[in-house]
């Protein structure tokens, strides 16, 4: 089960809505901003597309699951007919459907203003499932996928503009349950499965990720940051059975800890339209600047996880 220790804090500092970003058509309530947010069919994600469609964005949400899509294009048709909303696949387990969204998004000249790398499996399978591409399956949704995904949208991504990874504070070496353990001999976990490392870990190694993304790109204007939304109970709740289920959505979502879908949503809405100028390589637990773990603050470990990255997903 997902947590960040804090609620959402204050909103972030969001840049001009008419910047001079030569988009849109320069009027009055005109879309400034085009943020492709991943697993836009439910969830936090799917609350977070809505608000940004609100606040006047253009919206690309993805889809993984073709029946899900469907719907999702009818629910917003008027957005679709507009032009204000496209619904894409974008399934993160596996690399062909990676390039496919990438490649398509280049070809149609989108220009990227943010990337919300929202998509995740919050409950890993029980058992260790290797995807078509060889890698354990968590690691490869919330890590190697995403970052596959801003390596070829590269292209396509304004200067300034920013990557959003939904990281969690159960990367934490104390955070409850099986512990975090991430071993560059055994990253998928052939010895000491469990779903919640496989989480835990996959999280570690997201922290790597944006901070050596922060490194290589930060200097051209493509920022990278790490968000844990707060705890949020209804929607961790979605593949959760009998007793856990009934906690999550009944008992959870009252608990002072608790954030509800609609306030995360928020804070992923805000961390999407941050200020692109603003630097990054940060962690934010409920939006608030925090120190994520030791390992995760480790320039080596995050160079040698890259050089992995390299490895398994050639670009
Ligand atoms: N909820 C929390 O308390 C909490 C706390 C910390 C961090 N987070 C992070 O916040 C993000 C959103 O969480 P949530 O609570 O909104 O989760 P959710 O309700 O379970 O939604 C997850 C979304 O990701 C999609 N997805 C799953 N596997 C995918 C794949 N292989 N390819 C593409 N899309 C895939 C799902 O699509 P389908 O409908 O097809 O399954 C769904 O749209 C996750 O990254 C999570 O780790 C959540």
């Amino acid at each position: 089960m997902p947590i960040c220790s804090r609620r959402p804090g204050p909103p972030a500092p969001r840049a001009p809505r008419h910047a001079p970003s030569g988009r849109g058509d320069g009027g009055k309530g005109a879309p400034v901003k085009t943020i492709l947010v991943t697993g836009a069919n439910r969830g936090i994600g799917r609350l977070a597309a809505a608000e940004l469609l609100r606040r006047g964005d253009r919206v690309i949400l993805t889809a993984r699951n073709p029946d899900r899509a469907a719907a999702l294009r009818s629910e917003l048709s008027a957005e679709i007919a507009s032009g204000r909303a496209q619904v894409r696949p974008l399934d993160l387990a596996s690399f062909a459907s990676v390039r496919g969204l990438s490649a398509e998004l280049i070809a149609d000249g989108e220009r990227l203003d943010a990337i919300v790398h929202n998509a995740g499996t919050l409950s890993p399978p029980p058992v260790r499932t290797i995807t078509e591409d060889g890698i354990e399956q968590t690691l490869q949704i919330h890590a190697v996928a995403p970052w596959l995904l801003s390596t070829l949208l590269l292209p396509a991504l304004a200067r300034p503009s920013r990557l959003v990874f939904l990281g969690s504070s159960l990367h934490l070496p104390n955070s409850r349950g099986v512990p975090v353990r991430f071993s560059f001999d055994d990253p998928f976990l052939v010895e000491g499965y469990h779903p919640e490392r496989a989480y835990k870990n996959a999280k570690l190694a997201q922290l790597w990720v944006v901070r050596e993304w922060e490194r290589r790109h930060g200097a051209e204007g493509v920022h990278a940051d790490d968000l844990c939304p707060g705890f949020v109970p209804i929607t961790a709740s979605a593949n959760t059975r009998g007793f856990m289920r009934v906690l999550l959505r009944r008992v959870m979502p009252i608990m002072p800890f608790a954030t509800s879908p609609q306030a995360a949503a928020r804070l992923e809405a805000d961390w999407a339209e941050r200020d692109p100028t603003i630097p990054g390589g940060a962690y934010f637990d409920g939006g608030t600047p925090t120190q994520p773990s030791e390992d995760a603050r480790d320039d080596d470990t995050a160079r040698s996880f890259w050089a992995l990255l390299e490895a398994w997903a050639p670009v």
